[in-house]
């Protein structure tokens, strides 16, 4: 079989290291012997792995025209021009392998139809979670249940991150440049701190779940970027975890949420002892119940593990996904949630009957109100919630953010719990 390798980065340089470490094994397993013949970079200049010598191009037809490549690995990234190679990949009869989620979230229904035309492979397992297998499971080990809800930490470096603030009592901003240093994080770290990466990840989770087309742009969508040493501290004693979890329900008449968001997470929970890079997620299905699968959600070998499974699988051809139809996502206004809300207030008389007074107004009970720290002429007060509507918290929020003795509404963060 052999390969055209697009991209040779992290992922790329983790499949070359993993079909010349195990690819006996591999040969032996599957019958057939895995051989990149060529691999497609930008940057013609950049010193490679003395591995690829005499593979490397610059030209995609190189590898998108030749006939005798059988399966294209798309570890580029991005959605363009990625996009267009796969299309043209699938085209031209190959099958393709990728480990991305911006294209598969975005454009998985068309590029599927695709290769279920042409009767080709199209496989994403290091789409989502790394090296940790979700999507076969999905597909085919969980395939005899409904499944009602999946829910987990989809993105490392947001986890890093937040374990890094609860156990050094860090803020957000000096974790993130250390992580930046240290090469965790990107140096531009907006997809993965303000939650776009793991919306991608959950849309892809949903669609496979539920059977629904669910792109990134259905899912709600709050990242990290706004967590205070203060939110971890509160959250300790009041005996959560924050956690950024990737969130998707659908109940018996259809109706599916799906968000991502920042949420306190007990110490019960088993998501509450998923720290640093790794990532979790729990599936509930009907048959099955709970389960959950854990590992590493990113990094060279971990990718490359599902990246060159989906390869091997590709020899027993496994079908893609039959026509779903297109999800119809709640209104996060309409969805139920118990939230924490911490305020800068003005430290006089009055100033707290007047929050409840408006959350009363929306229909909002609480289960906590607590006044934090005094500092000058203002007091920090976080505020727990019963399960509220949505709409009526971010109702109640703009009203109390108008009050004259409201300094800023500093976080608002869901709580996990039913009641
Ligand atoms: P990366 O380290 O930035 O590598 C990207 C590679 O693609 C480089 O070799 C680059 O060439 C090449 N490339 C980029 N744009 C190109 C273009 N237009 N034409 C030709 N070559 C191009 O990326 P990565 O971290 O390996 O990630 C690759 C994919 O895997 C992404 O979709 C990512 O989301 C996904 N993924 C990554 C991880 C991870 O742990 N890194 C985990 C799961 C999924 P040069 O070498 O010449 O610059
Ligand atoms: N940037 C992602 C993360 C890794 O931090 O989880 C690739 O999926």
């Amino acid at each position: 079989m052999k390969i055209g390798l697009m991209g040779l980065g992290t992922v790329g340089s983790g499949v070359v290291r993993l079909i010349e470490q195990n690819g006996e094994a591999i040969e032996k397993k599957i019958g057939q012997k895995i051989e990149i013949k060529k691999i497609l970079v930008k940057d013609p200049e950049k010193k490679r792995m003395p591995q690829v010598e005499g593979k490397i191009t610059i030209v995609p037809e190189d590898i998108l025209e030749d006939p005798e490549i059988d399966v294209v690995v798309e570890v580029m990234g991005k959605e363009h021009p990625a996009l267009e190679y796969m299309k043209r990949a699938i085209e031209n009869g190959k099958s393709v392998v990728t480990a991305n989620k911006e294209v598969i979230s975005k454009h998985g229904k068309e590029l599927i139809k695709l290769a279920n035309e042409r009767k080709v492979s199209l496989l994403y397992e290091a789409s989502v979670g790394g090296g940790i297998p979700i999507i076969r499971p999905l597909k085919q080990c969980l395939a005899a249940n409904k499944i009602y809800e999946i829910k987990g930490i989809l993105n490392g470096t947001t986890n890093y991150i937040l374990t890094e603030m609860k156990e050094r009592g860090m803020s957000f901003e000096g974790v993130l440049k250390e992580a930046q240093q240290k090469g965790y994080a990107e140096l531009d770290p907006t997809d993965d701190v303000d939650g776009f990466d793991a919306a991608r990840k959950l849309a892809i989770l949903c669609t496979l779940s539920f059977n629904k087309y669910v792109v990134p742009d259905d899912i709600y969508t709050k990242g990290i970027r706004t967590i205070s040493k203060e939110d971890i501290q509160y959250a300790e004693e009041l005996g959560y975890t924050i956690k950024l979890i990737a969130f998707g329900r659908i109940d018996d008449d259809g109706k599916l949420e799906a968000w991502v968001h920042p949420v306190m997470i007990s110490k019960s929970n088993p998501l509450n002892g998923v720290n640093g890079v790794y990532n979790a997620i729990l599936v509930e299905g009907n048959a099955v119940g709970r389960l959950m699968f854990y590992g590493q959600g990113a990094g060279m070998m971990p990718t490359a593990s599902a990246v060159v499974a989906d390869v091997i699988d590709v020899v027993n051809h496994i079908p893609g996904q039959n026509g779903y139809e297109d999800a119809k996502v709640q209104n996060i206004v309409d969805t139920v949630s118990k939230y924490y809300i911490r305020l800068t207030a003005l430290d006089k008389p009055g100033v707290m009957s007047k929050i409840t007074g408006v959350l009363g107004q929306e229909g909002i009970s609480l289960i906590s109100v607590v006044q934090k720290e005094v500092r000058g002429e203002y007091a920090e007060i976080v505020l727990i919630t019963h399960n509220a509507v949505t709409g009526s918290i971010f109702n109640a929020l703009k009203k109390i953010e108008k009050l004259e003795e409201i300094d800023k509404v500093a976080n608002v963060i869901k709580v996990e719990g039913e009641e």
